[in-house]
């Protein structure tokens, strides 16, 4: 979708437009989200914006979400084995938590926003 904002108002200059691109439009939107868990992998295609944890649950990976993927319990930490650039950058809730050094990611806070395998802990 463009947006386009007019720059042109109050000035005494031409009127232009400015056409600014979605973000999303020159990337992918999907990714390849692998999930190893025990002696199990799943590699499923996934959204990118989605957690690791919402497109884990929506593909029957058994990720453990005590606090219901708020951030406070741990219970859904994962190692990041690939692709931990393509994931959004940690935020206060796991930093509140303790999750601040690789591979350690939370899953319910953790945004897919490109290819990433995942092994999930304590399973
Ligand atoms: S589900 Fe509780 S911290 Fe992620």
């Amino acid at each position: 979708m463009k947006m386009h904002a007019y720059a042109g108002a109050y000035s005494n200059r031409p009127a232009m437009y400015i056409h600014k691109e979605d973000a999303h439009n020159d990337k992918d939107p999907m990714a390849k989200v692998t999930f190893i868990y025990g002696d199990q992998t799943k590699e499923v295609e996934a959204e990118n914006g989605k957690t690791l944890l919402q497109i884990g649950l929506e593909s029957d990976v058994p990720i453990e979400n005590a606090c219901g993927g708020n951030g406070f319990c741990t219970t859904c930490m994962c190692n990041v084995k690939k692709g931990m650039k393509n994931l959004s950058e940690r935020n206060a809730r796991e930093e509140n938590m303790g999750i601040v050094n690789d591979p350690e990611r939370l899953t319910c806070q953790a945004e897919v926003q490109g290819d990433c395998t995942i092994e999930l802990i304590d399973f």
